[in-house]
């Protein structure tokens, strides 16, 4: 984030985020309790259901009566609920300063293209991804209170691992040391999209996402680094763009929030984008393969209480497999140590 982007928050809003950040650190001994629960009822993972609904409703039952527990969910939920309205606030307090400079980087060599008339898949409309309060596209402002107040002042604090090395690494690995054109799918607010072209500073960047609200944060980013890149709200399994024009294609985590049929649209997407020879480069988060059953069910109960109606299809999914269905040749996939995240799965289109 450009210093000039980065809102000076007044002490009430600031005061409020910075509770919320440190939240999660003050409660590290409940954690700890809850950590020594879950051992002490289930001491052999192996044991618990294999599906996933059961298994949820047996950890829930058996943990229902500890206090620690419920404590912890109790703080879970009140955090859902109320990041993105504090953010909100937060921002509603400082906007009569920060909006002309808002203004100012919507003016420049990076470009939006909206499409007003586009009408949003079923599985994106009116969902709250992440339970942000109103979804992405309620506040006028909603990409930039994501952007620099949620992921920077609060995600970016206590996220494993840190929010921007990862996308800085995950550039990096794509195979050339030069792209002449990228294209970023589910580009959101443009943290990957800087990441891509702090590695390849001569690309010629191309960002899509469904939604205007995040791209027009892209925008503002892109403009006050002094980056051209264009930006459209389109569905990324279906650009609209013609073939072959891609040197590199990628995404940073936007495959959990879509669902299964849509993954396997948007790898055969990204095949037809990309030039004889070109690079695919697609990151998600941890596969449930990687992962013994009690991981299992804390990330399949975190992402259904933390608004990710669609992250236990495509975590589930072996995305290497989906490549090669695609077209894509030499496919690998990994998952990145402490903590199998991200998974980053690669493959070349035939010269
Ligand atoms: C977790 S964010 C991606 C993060 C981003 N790549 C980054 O590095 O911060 C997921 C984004 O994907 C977008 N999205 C979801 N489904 C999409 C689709 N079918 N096509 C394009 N964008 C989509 C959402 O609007 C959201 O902005």
């Amino acid at each position: 984030m450009s210093e000039e982007l980065h809102a000076r928050l007044r002490q009430r809003g600031r005061a409020s985020v910075d509770f919320l950040a440190n939240m999660g650190f003050g409660m590290s001994d409940m954690r700890n309790s809850v950590e020594e629960e879950i051992k002490r009822i289930v001491p052999d993972p192996d044991a618990l259901p294999d599906d996933l609904d059961q298994r949820d409703a047996r950890m829930q039952q058996s943990l229902g009566a500890s206090t620690a527990y419920r404590a912890s969910q109790a703080v879970g939920e009140w955090m859902a609920t109320h990041h993105g309205l504090t953010a909100k606030h937060a921002f509603e307090e400082v906007r009569d300063e920060i909006e002309p400079v808002l203004k100012k980087f919507e003016e420049g060599g990076s470009t939006v293209e909206a499409s007003p008339d586009m009408e949003a898949p079923a599985y994106w409309d009116g969902v709250d991804f992440h339970r942000t309060a109103g979804g992405w596209e309620e506040h006028e402002y909603q990409g930039y209170i994501h952007a620099d107040i949620v992921h920077t002042r609060l995600v970016a604090k206590s996220f494993p691992g840190g929010i921007w090395s990862q996308r800085l690494m995950v550039a990096g690995l794509a195979p050339k040391d030069h792209y002449d054109k990228i294209i970023d799918l589910g580009c959101s607010t443009g943290h990957f999209t800087r990441a891509l072209q702090e590695t390849y500073p001569d690309a010629e960047i191309t960002g899509v996402d469904l939604s205007l609200k995040t791209i027009q944060q892209a925008q503002r980013l892109g403009n006050a680094n002094g980056w051209s890149w264009k930006l459209y709200q389109r569905p990324a399994e279906d650009t609209g763009f013609e073939a072959e024009s891609f040197d590199l294609a990628g995404s940073y985590i936007l495959l959990h929030e879509i669902p299964a049929h849509t993954i396997k649209q948007l790898f055969k997407e990204a095949f037809r984008l990309l030039k004889p020879g070109g690079d695919m480069i697609m990151s998600d988060v941890t596969r449930y393969s990687d992962l013994d059953k009690l991981a299992v069910w804390r990330a399949d109960a975190g992402a259904k209480y933390g608004g990710e109606p669609h992250w236990r299809e495509s975590a589930s999914l072996d995305l290497a497999e989906i490549a090669r269905e695609a077209g894509f040749v030499d496919v690998t996939a990994q998952s990145y140590p402490p903590f199998n995240y991200p998974h980053v799965v690669q493959g070349r289109k035939p010269a």
